[in-house]
């Protein structure tokens, strides 16, 4: 077992900040899970917004809202930092959140997404053809194809909507996910992609079927392998943040619905025996 502290802490009598993981549901767990391992002297509030899962479909209007609604309940519980998991919330809000929302109403703390590391991670492998598998609205966004863009235009970008693989996932169908994974794939490796995306958090759970499906010449990127040391590095790089964050090992699970098939798919995903708490956002 790798968290033995997985105890709940209620968050509210720890005295530090904490860091909040913010997920559309349950998936942000697998990347969470990682977080932890890497820096498990924090204090954690792992919030996923199973009542309005997936909002792989849903409007960047209608997922900013979403997002604003968790910042609040978070910040009001003592996260100074979120780290957003979801890829098509940092696709769809995060530039809005952090330019508008912050700097008027919480100018002293922070969101970070997760399409900007996995990026910078990526291009420092010298890729020259990037598939991209993600939500749909992620895909929409085309926020992948632009970031890249800006770092190293020279570099091709073919953006996948892999729409099938969540709702598999999440409804425990792991081989019906798996074969839409591969239908996804095919296309991408078919215009010779050297590297691939992994852009969704669920995505990870099939990490080892992808490798298998994509090639030995095709580089997969996995966000929980590369969003913990972004996160230390962040973290190293900022003292005044790093400071005020509580060290108590505290970890509190919450989820805006509840379910025994959610209780079951949270302790897979995150890997240990946790407890999903039920809240309410607004
Ligand atoms: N967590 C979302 C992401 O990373 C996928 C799940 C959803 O559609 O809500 O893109």
């Amino acid at each position: 077992m790798i968290f033995a502290d997985t105890s709940l802490k209620p968050s509210e009598k720890l005295p530090g900040a904490k860091i909040g993981i913010f997920d559309s549901g349950l998936g942000g767990l697998f990347v969470a899970r990682s977080i932890i391992k890497k820096l498990p002297q924090y204090d954690y509030i792992y919030l996923g917004d199973t009542a309005r899962l997936p909002y792989g479909d849903l409007s960047q209007d209608t997922i900013y809202a979403h997002l604003k609604e968790a910042a609040e309940f978070l910040f009001a519980r003592g996260c100074k930092l979120i780290v957003v998991a979801c890829n098509t919330v940092s696709a769809a809000a995060l530039r809005k959140i952090q330019k508008q929302f912050l700097p008027r109403h919480y100018p002293d703390r922070r969101i970070l997404g997760v399409i900007v590391p996995t990026i910078e991670e990526v291009v420092a492998h010298s890729p020259q053809i990037v598939g991209v598998l993600s939500t749909t609205s992620t895909a929409k966004s085309h926020a992948y194809k632009k970031e890249i863009a800006k770092i190293k235009p020279h570099i091709k970008v073919i953006e996948m909507p892999a729409p099938r693989i969540v709702p598999h996932l999440e409804s425990g169908k792991l081989k019906a996910a798996k074969d839409a994974a591969r239908k996804y794939i095919a296309p991408l490796l078919n215009q010779n992609i050297d590297s691939l995306i992994l852009g969704c958090t669920h995505y990870g759970i099939l990490k080892k079927d992808i490798r298998n499906i994509a090639e030995p010449r095709v580089r997969v990127f996995s966000q929980e392998e590369i969003i913990p040391k972004k996160l230390a590095a962040y973290l190293a790089k900022h003292p005044e943040l790093r400071s005020v964050l509580g060290r108590k090992a505290g970890r509190e699970f919450l989820v805006t619905q509840r379910t025994r098939h959610f209780d079951i798919l949270a302790r897979k995903w995150f890997g240990a025996d946790i407890k999903l708490r039920k809240v309410a956002l607004i």
